[in-house]
């Protein structure tokens, strides 16, 4: 009875040339199979972090055997220790080009959530990414599949225009745009050192670890920060190493997150002196985040007062914006005006001053001090260009045409909605034509690229 052929005379009657082929197929699988391992492992994370806590938090370890509880605002150092961070050997800060986060997905609802996903220590500040990998898959290409595996990297080819635009900023603007309360001054210390430790750990060839401090090959800067006073505030010098930036949360007793540091200079709708001593409820109703009290505010207050030094987080968001200034839009008004409002925007503008704004954010829990570091990484680009991206211009628009009237007050869609949507069709009718395989879609995306 030879039905059901054994493998092993499966595996013989195949030539090496289907061997050969195969290889692509069992890749995917294997890619396919991680990824919905890390879907898991990050939403059994956050089940273990949303639950309820009410005066005292339970961190659990070995799935809730073992627990240890500590009362808000209270600290005890952890000994966790956070691995070495792989250093980048084909790294070139000129050649690498920003990560495209497009994180917008099909309509016909757009819901408010959380959006978190778990982070690899290796991305904490510096990410090799694998979206173009998935991109390539069907063209059966792997050396364009290598060769896009290591276009796309934090630091990137903008960091020299990121770099002098902050310290513009910190020389123009002061403590409008940093600053670090006394009782966040350890953590932020704290902050600056795991900085000094991790960028030369990861970009050995631009950063060298000194014995006070850190040097940046690139800029001929040394930063020493053993040297009592600190020669200016610990956030403006660690906003002086990365193109992120930066917000220190402190639990206080009340078991609320203040933000308490910060070095907060390309912002483009927010400003750090508004929001700086401000909990992260008052900080987020005070922008009028839609449904913030019925969608957020509950999951953000348990995930941060249980969020663990070794469980790194990431979330992204995005924007449109009407102008094309990174630093702040103008066109909400004046950076330095009582009140800014999407009111003040003008209506329709040509395409040409339509930009796409996109957050790519951290969070992590420092294990001596226990404030929790928030960590903003601004791209910048115009929607004429990002559009030339297969499927963009059709996702986006879908997304921008699920949005509640709450979203859309909040991202100012009546002042570009218009001119952004005919564009976007157009482009999207132009990529239609041309052959774009709609139905492939979701085999080569992944979120939130
Ligand atoms: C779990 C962490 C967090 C979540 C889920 C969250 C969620 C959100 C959401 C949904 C928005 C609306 C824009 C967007 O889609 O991103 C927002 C805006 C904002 N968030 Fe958060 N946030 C978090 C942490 C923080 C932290 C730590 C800060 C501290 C600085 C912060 C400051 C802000 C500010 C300033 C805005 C803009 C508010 C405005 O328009 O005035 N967020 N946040």
């Amino acid at each position: 009875m030879a039905l059901k052929p054994s493998l092993e005379s499966l595996l013989s009657s195949l030539s090496l040339v289907d061997l050969v082929r195969l290889v692509p197929v069992l890749s995917l699988c294997i890619c396919i199979l991680v990824f919905m391992l890390k879907k898991w492992q990050t939403s059994y994370r956050l089940t273990q972090s949303l639950g309820s806590a009410e005066g005292e938090v339970s961190s659990s370890k070995m799935h809730g055997r073992e627990k240890t509880k500590r009362k808000w605002g209270e600290w005890k150092p952890s000994s966790f220790k956070r691995p070495a961070a792989c250093p980048y050997s084909d790294w070139d800060v000129h050649s690498s080009n920003p990560i495209p986060y497009r994180p917008f997905r099909y309509g016909p609802t757009y819901s408010v959530t959380m959006g978190l996903r778990s982070m690899e220590w290796d991305e904490w500040i510096g990410k090799k990414s694998y979206a173009r990998l998935f991109r390539h898959l069907e063209r059966d290409t792997f050396v364009l599949m290598f060769f896009e595996f290591i276009l796309n990297e934090e630091l990137d080819n903008q960091y020299l225009k990121y770099h002098s635009g902050r310290n513009r900023r910190i020389a123009e603007r002061g403590e409008k745009c940093f600053g670090t309360a006394p009782e966040a001054m350890d953590g932020a210390i704290e902050l600056l050192e795991e900085l000094c430790e991790y960028l030369p750990e990861r970009y050995p060839t631009m950063f060298q670890k000194t014995p006070t401090g850190i040097s940046n090959a690139l800029t001929g800067e040394t930063f020493d920060i053993t040297q009592r006073p600190l020669p200016e505030d610990p956030m403006a010098t660690a906003a002086r190493l990365i193109q992120d930036d930066l917000a220190i949360m402190v639990e206080r007793a009340d078991g609320e997150y203040y933000l308490l540091a910060g070095a907060i200079l390309l912002a483009g709708f927010w400003r750090f002196r508004d929001k700086f001593g401000m909990p992260l409820s008052e900080i987020h109703t005070s922008g009028n985040v839609p449904q913030y009290q019925e969608k957020l505010q509950r999951g953000m207050r348990n995930f941060f007062r249980r969020l663990k030094p070794e469980e790194p987080m990431l979330r992204n968001n995005y924007f449109i914006q009407v102008d094309d200034n990174l630093a702040w839009s103008h066109s909400i008004g004046s950076e330095d005006s009582e009140t800014v409002s999407w009111n003040t925007a003008a209506k329709n503008k040509a395409v040409e001053h339509h930009f796409f704004r996109s957050e790519r954010q951290s969070l992590r829990r420092l294990p001596r001090s226990g404030v929790v570091v928030f960590t903003i990484r601004t791209y910048f680009e115009p929607v004429t260009e990002i559009v030339k991206e297969p499927y963009v211009p059709g996702r986006l628009a879908s997304a921008i045409r699920s949005w509640g009237d709450d979203v859309s007050r909040y991202k100012g869609r009546e002042k570009y909605a218009e001119v952004l949507l005919e564009y976007l069709d157009q482009k999207h009718e132009e990529q239609v034509q041309a052959g774009l395989d709609i139905e492939e879609e979701d085999l080569i995306r992944k979120y939130p690229l």
